[in-house]
C-alpha cells in the first residue's frame, strides 16, 4: 500500500526517474531498486517502447527441452517458466516418444476471426441478409488494409453473419475470417473490423460497436498424437493409470481444470520464450475446451491394442513469428532461432507436442510415484543449502530428506547438524 497511487507525469519520465520516484515512494532499498531496473536480455528502451510505465524486468529461468522429434524433424524446445519438473518431465516424455517416431502434429491453418458487435437494429434478420448480399465488398474493404499479407496468400477470405438473442435482445454479429499468415494476427484483424465498421453500419442501419479479434480460435487448431512404449511408461499398470487419470479429468471440470493446466504448463512455457502472447492462448485453450458447454479436457488418452499408450491433443494455438515480442525481444528472438521454427504454424505444431508431452509427464507421474517426489529432489537441494550444507553436505542432505519425505528447514538443519558431525568424527 501506499499513501496516494495517483502519479501524475509518471509516464512521461524517462525509466531511470520512474525507477527513483518508485523507490522513493515504496521505500525500496538502493539494492531491491536496481534488482528491478535490471531487464535481463531486453534493452532498457525497448522494454519502454513495448508497455507503459516501464520500471524494469522481471527475469524467469529459460531452459531447453531435449529429445522432440515432430513430424520426422528434431527440435531442442526453448522453455521459460519458474516451475521446476517441467522441463525435464516434457523432455523425458519426448524420449519416450521418440521410440516409437516421436510426435505427429496436424493444423487447420492461421486462420482467425474478427467480431464486429451491431447493435440498435429493428429486424436483425433483414440486417444479416444485406451483409451477407454484401460480402465481396466487405471482404474487399477488409483486404485493402493489408496489401502485405494479402500478397503472402493470406487476408480476409469470408465473412460470417449471426443474430444472437442477447441480455440486451437480438443483436447481429459479422465475423471476418481472416488468413493471417505467420502473424498471430490480433492486429491485421482488428484492423480489419474496425475498417468494415461503416460499411456494416450503412448497410445494416445498425450501430457497429465492438471490432475485435476472438481468442476462441477454434479455425487455428494443431492435432498432436504420440504413441508412448508400454514398458517405457513403467507397464500396464501405469498405461492403465494413464487412461483413468483422463477419464476423471472427463469425467470432473475440477481435475479438467488441472489436467489441462498441465497441457498449458509446456504451451505456455515455450510461447514465453518466443514471445507470443500467451493470455490469448490460455483463453483459446480454455474456451475451446468448452465449446461444448462443458468443460473437457484437451487431450485423449487410450490404450493401443499392443498395450502402447496412445495421447491426441486438439487445441487452439494462435501464434505468430512476425510482428510482437517475437520480433522485438532479443530473447525471444533468439530463442525462435534456436527452435529452428520458420513459419507460424511450425511453432504452433511444436507447442501442440510439448503440450501432449507435458500432459503425459504429468499423468505418468500422478499415476506412478506422485509429482512430489520429483518436484521435493531439485527443492530439497535448495532447502539443504538455506540450512547450511555446503559441499557434498548438499546432496546427503537433500537425498536424506527425499527418502524420509521430509523437506523441510528444519529436518535440514538438524541433517546439517548430523551428518557434518558424522563426517568431522570421522
Ligand atoms: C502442475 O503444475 C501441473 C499438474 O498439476 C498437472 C496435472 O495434475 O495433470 C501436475
Amino acid at each position: 500500500m501506499v499513501d496516494n497511487s495517483e502519479l501524475p507525469g509518471f509516464y512521461k519520465l524517462p525509466m531511470s526517474e520512474r525507477v527513483a520516484e518508485l523507490r522513493r515512494i515504496a521505500g525500496l532499498t538502493e539494492e531491491e531498486a536496481k534488482t528491478i531496473a535490471q531487464t535481463g536480455g531486453l534493452p532498457g528502451d525497448v522494454a519502454d517502447r513495448m508497455i507503459e510505465n516501464v520500471v524494469g524486468g522481471i527475469t524467469l529461468p529459460l531452459g531447453i527441452a531435449t529429445n522432440f522429434r515432430i513430424n520426422g524433424k528434431d527440435y531442442l524446445v526453448p522453455m521459460a517458466l519458474e516451475e521446476p519438473s517441467v522441463v525435464a518431465g516434457a523432455s523425458k516424455a519426448a524420449k519416450i516418444a521418440r521410440e516409437k517416431g516421436g510426435f505427429t502434429v496436424t493444423n487447420t491453418g492461421p486462420v482467425m476471426i474478427g467480431q464486429i458487435q451491431i447493435i440498435n437494429l429493428p429486424a436483425p434478420d433483414k440486417a444479416k441478409a444485406g451483409l451477407m448480399a454484401k460480402k465481396a465488398e466487405i471482404l474487399k474493404k477488409a483486404n485493402d488494409q493489408d496489401p502485405m499479407l494479402v500478397s503472402l496468400g493470406g487476408g480476409a477470405k469470408d465473412l460470417n453473419v449471426k443474430v444472437l438473442s442477447s441480455l440486451k435482445g437480438p443483436m447481429v454479429i459479422a465475423e471476418l475470417i481472416v488468413n493471417t499468415g505467420d502473424a498471430m494476427g490480433a492486429n491485421a484483424v482488428n484492423t480489419m473490423a474496425e475498417a468494415v465498421s461503416p460499411m456494416v453500419e450503412e448497410i445494416t442501419g445498425g450501430e457497429a460497436l465492438l471490432k475485435i479479434i476472438s481468442n476462441l480460435a477454434d479455425r487455428r487448431l494443431v492435432r498432436a498424437t504420440a504413441v508412448f512404449e508400454k514398458e517405457a511408461v513403467g507397464g500396464e499398470g501405469v498405461v492403465d493409470g494413464v487412461v483413468n487419470a483422463y477419464a476423471f479429468a472427463d469425467a470432473d471440470p475440477y481435475r479438467c481444470a488441472t489436467h489441462n493446466k498441465g497441457i498449458m504448463n509446456g504451451v505456455v512455457a515455450v510461447g514465453l520464450a518466443c514471445g507470443q502472447d500467451i493470455r490469448a492462448l490460455e483463453a483459446g485453450a480454455h474456451s475451446y475446451a468448452s465449446r461444448t458447454g462443458m468443460y473437457k479436457p484437451l487431450t485423449t488418452w487410450e490404450k493401443d491394442k499392443d498395450g502402447n499408450l496412445v495421447g491426441r491433443l486438439e487445441m487452439p494455438m494462435a501464434v505468430g513469428l512476425v510482428g510482437g515480442a517475437a520480433r522485438t525481444h532479443p530473447t525471444a528472438r533468439a530463442s525462435i532461432k534456436v527452435l529452428g521454427v520458420k513459419t507460424a504454424i511450425e511453432l504452433a505444431e511444436v507447442m501442440g507436442a510439448v503440450g501432449l508431452a507435458q500432459n503425459f509427464a504429468a499423468l505418468r507421474a500422478l499415476a506412478s510415484e506422485g509429482i512430489q517426489r520429483g518436484h521435493m529432489k531439485l527443492h530439497s537441494r535448495n532447502v539443504a543449502v538455506s540450512a547450511g550444507a555446503t559441499g557434498e553436505l548438499i546432496d546427503l542432505v537433500a537425498q536424506r530428506m527425499v527418502d524420509e519425505r521430509k523437506v523441510r528447514f528444519d529436518r535440514a538443519k538438524e541433517l546439517v547438524q548430523e551428518l557434518s558431525k558424522g563426517k568431522n568424527d570421522a
